[in-house]
């Protein structure tokens, strides 16, 4: 018999829900919130309103989609955390009411696991999808790490930041300059034309695999406010130059660490996951890595990167293939590692 489940994401910004059968994808629909765009910012608040605005029509975009009725899902599996509490409370609640109403199973999901699961969401079935043991680097607004992952239910963080994300350097440093919430894709876009060896930002000098993205944060600040004291178009005249370093900055500090763990690990296989893994050179970085070391590189989808359902579904198919269900006391968390 099929497994067909429904899964639902409602971690930060981004209401979305997706359903997926035996493995393979049927919809994923995602709802952004843009009410946050003015604040520079995620507001949680407004968050979790917009959720509860979006979620059943999101849903039943997503069924509607899938070519399915509610009553031939085999399970609603949700994200339980880590992230904004008051986000993830609508989803959670609306799994739980909806899993009561049809008597199918509820299964939690830790969303750092869906990013790292993405890779395993196929289109077809015969989509390649990463081999066991793989390295993955998890890269987002709020995460920096390498993880491990040994099998669906066994991963283990290697390294990690800490202090800042490699997404809040990005965003952290655009907003100086100027640039909408979230700085990421934009920087992304002004670094195609500029050039990356202009300016010199601070590189960490950490032992081991953690990361760290706090003191580029700072000599980015004081190369713009040393230069803006002399020249107040400075920032207007350079911001490709400078989102250019910038980028190739973290694009440096990452791969420094994902080489050393490949080294460690013996691992075959890498794979890239989380919203900053869309940045163009990132990606095109990873690639030339793996190519020339012969390691098999897996660079999600865009719509994979960010936040969404599908990596949610396919986390659920597993642990429903293995009877791991959620009891209807749980509650979501606002923080927990892989
Ligand atoms: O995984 P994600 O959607 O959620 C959070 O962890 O919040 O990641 C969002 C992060 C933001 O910091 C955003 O600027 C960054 O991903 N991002 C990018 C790009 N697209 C999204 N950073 C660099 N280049 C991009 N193209």
């Amino acid at each position: 018999m099929s497994v067909t489940i429904l899964g639902i994401e409602s971690s930060c910004d981004d209401t979305s829900a997706a359903v997926i059968r035996d493995g393979i994808l049927l919809s994923n629909v995602i709802a952004s919130q843009s009410v946050h765009e003015e604040y520079g910012g995620v507001v949680p608040e407004l968050a979790s309103r917009a959720h509860q605005q979006n979620i059943v029509p999101v849903v039943d975009t997503a069924l509607r989609r899938a070519g399915i009725g509610k009553h031939d899902l085999s399970a609603i599996a949700f994200t339980r955390g880590p992230g904004l509490l008051g986000s993830l409370l609508v989803g959670t609640s609306f799994a739980k009411g909806m899993s009561l109403g049809l008597r199918v199973p509820i299964i939690d999901v830790n969303h750092l696991h869906g990013h790292v699961l993405s890779h395993f969401v196929r289109r077809q079935p015969d989509d390649e999808v990463p081999a066991y043991p793989f390295l993955c680097l998890l890269v987002s607004g709020g995460n920096s790490q390498l993880i491990l992952v040994r099998n669906y239910n066994d991963m283990k963080v290697i390294g990690r930041t800490i202090d800042d994300a490699a997404g809040e350097a990005f965003d952290k440093c655009a907003k100086v300059m100027g640039l909408p919430y979230p700085g990421g894709p934009h920087i992304d876009r002004l670094a195609l034309q500029g050039d990356p060896k202009k300016f010199r930002f601070a590189k960490p000098r950490i032992d081991g695999l953690d990361y760290s993205f706090s003191g580029l944060k700072t000599s980015f600040l004081y190369t713009l406010r040393d230069a803006a004291r002399l020249n107040h178009d400075f920032i207007e005249e350079n911001k490709a130059d400078l989102a250019a370093s910038l980028q190739a900055t973290i694009i440096d500090i990452l791969l420094d660490k994902l080489k050393k763990a490949v080294d460690m690990t013996g691992v075959t296989t890498v794979a890239i996951g989380g919203g900053v893994s869309a940045n163009s050179g990132v990606r095109a970085a990873v690639a030339d890595f793996c190519d020339k070391r012969g390691i098999n590189a897996f660079i999600p989808e865009r719509a994979f990167t960010t936040d969404n359902a599908a990596m949610v579904a396919i986390a659920g198919y597993y642990k429903y293939l293995d009877k791991q269900f959620c009891s209807y006391s749980e509650t979501p968390y606002a923080r927990v590692t892989v």
